[in-house]
This record gives C-alpha cells, structure tokens and sequence, in this order.
C-alpha cells in the first residue's frame, strides 16, 4: 500500500483537491497536530467511510498554545505519523510549516462566542481563538465536504459546529465517538507524557465521570454530584482539578435536567492538563 501524498503548500494542496474535485470525488478532511494515535485513525476511518479522499492535516499551531503551555514539547513525530496514515489509508497529507500558516504580517484572528464561553475559556483564554483562525484557514484551504472532530475535545467540536454555521462554511461536522484504552483512559496525544503512576491515576477519570453522570440521571443534586465529583479526583491524586461541568450537549449553556447533557472535565497530573466528558442522559 502506498503512502499519502505529502504537501507542505497551500498551492500544492489546492492543486490536488482541484484534481479530486475534477474527478467528482468527494473530500473529507482530519485536522491534526499529529503525534497520532487509536483516536485520530479513527477519525480517519470514519473520513473515509463520509468520502472518497481524506486529508490529514499535522500542524502543531502555535496560536492555541499560551506562552506557559507545551508548544515546545508538543510530541512531533511526522516520519510515524505519515507510516500510520498510509496504513490507515489516508490519501493526502498536509504539513505546512509556521511560514506558511502565518506568513509575516498575518493580523486576523477569528473569535467564536457561544459555546466558547466557560470551561476551557476560564482556564485557556486565547485557546478557541487559535483554534477558530487555524481550522477557519483550513477549511478555506482544503475546502473539504466534510471534517472530522474527535467528541474527547468536546468543547472544540461544539465551537467547529458554531464557526461553520456563523461563517456560512459549507463544510459538514462529523463528530467522532471517544476512543479509549481498555481501561477507559480517552486517548490522547498529550497521554505520552504520562508516567507509570500518573497513567494509574488517569484512568480514574473516566471512572469519576461515569460515576457523577450515572447520579445526575436518577436525580441526585447537580452542585453536590459536581464538587463530589471533584473531590473524587483529587483522592484519586489528580494535583489541581479545574473544573467538572454539567452543561446542554449542543450549546454547552448550563445543563438542565430532562435535557441531552454532557458531562466535562479538566484535571492535572503533574505537569500535564487532561481532559475528557461523557454523556448525561436526559432521565
Ligand atoms: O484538536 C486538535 O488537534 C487541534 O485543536 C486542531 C483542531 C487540529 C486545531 O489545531
């Protein structure tokens, strides 16, 4: 089997795409910033299913990191990332280097409200923004017929939703269940990481999660589950818990009972911010 084609240029990508388009075939697209795992083949899979041709974006974009956060660190691996497109069967994949997302003199950021507020937001401010420009650019680059967001960033896929919709976007959203080990740990690139005891207690949060959902659908009181729920996790040995939420599972307004909910939270480990969010069932 060979390999995806590999562009680095929004000319060559476009060149590309307007021979598939030419063809008749259907294009879906992956954004990444590689270091991929089960989760992101998985959303490939599922790419492949939604259209004839999949692009696989990796780019590790340094407009949704804060200058405290791991930019530098971000695992960047893209001779294996390319290996498990090319069995995953991914045709085309786009690495554009900083230059050439954000040549000198690039000024415009793109600033989604709604469902951005909250969560992620009151510990990650600039953090939506960066993703909202990037995914903006690329939509506009590859011009996909459809795009494939993993439900583990749960916030970001309900903000990709309201961007497309807000910017008259012609790109459909697939989102894309969860992808876990055998012990319900989300997978995640930022899992690497992980020490052999953090990995131990980061499988508690899955577990924690469950737990506070399965209580909210047979009645019990939102306020108490949620701060239960965070006590759990810092038993468990999570350092700083920074939220457990309930919230609407389209708007992510506040969750109210008898509704679609979802369940999301944000925890440390050490050094390293994961996160994850279950269903809460309408009961
Ligand atoms: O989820 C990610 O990996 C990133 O936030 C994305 C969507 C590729 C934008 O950089």
């Amino acid at each position: 089997m060979s390999g995806p084609i590999v562009v680095d240029s929004v000319v060559a990508l476009r060149a590309q795409i307007r021979d598939w388009r030419q063809a008749g075939l259907k294009v879906a697209m992956v954004p990444t910033m590689g270091a991929l795992h089960d989760g992101h083949i998985s959303l490939v899979r599922i790419a492949l299913e939604k259209a004839d041709r999949c692009v696989v974006s990796i780019f590790v974009n340094p407009t949704q990191f804060a200058p405290t956060e791991d930019l530098d660190k971000y695992p960047r691996q893209l001779a294996r990332d390319l290996n498990r497109l090319r069995e995953a069967g991914a045709q085309l994949a786009f690495t554009p280097g900083v230059a050439e997302m954000y040549p000198t003199g690039f000024a415009t950021k793109i600033s989604v409200g709604g469902p951005s507020s909250g969560l992620e937001t009151d510990f990650r401010p600039t953090f939506f923004e960066g993703v909202a420009t990037v995914v903006a650019k690329l939509f506009l680059q590859a011009t996909p017929d459809c795009a494939v967001f993993g439900e583990k960033d749960y916030q970001q896929l309900c903000v990709v939703r309201q961007l497309c919709r807000d910017l008259d976007l012609h790109v459909e959203i697939v989102g894309a269940p969860t992808v876990r080990d055998a012990h319900g740990l989300a997978m995640s690139s930022r899992n690497a990481y992980l020490n052999e005891a953090e990995l131990v207690v980061a499988r508690k949060l899955n577990v924690v999660l469950r737990q506070a959902a399965a209580q909210l659908a047979t009645g019990a009181d939102e306020a108490s589950t949620m701060s239960g729920a965070a006590e759990a996790l810092s038993s468990a040995g999570f350092r700083k818990v920074d939220y457990v939420a309930a919230r609407e599972a389209m708007t992510l307004a506040p969750w109210r009972r008898g509704r679609e909910g979802r369940l999301l939270a944000a925890a440390w480990l050490g050094a390293t911010r994961l996160i994850d969010n279950v269903e809460v069932s309408p009961a």
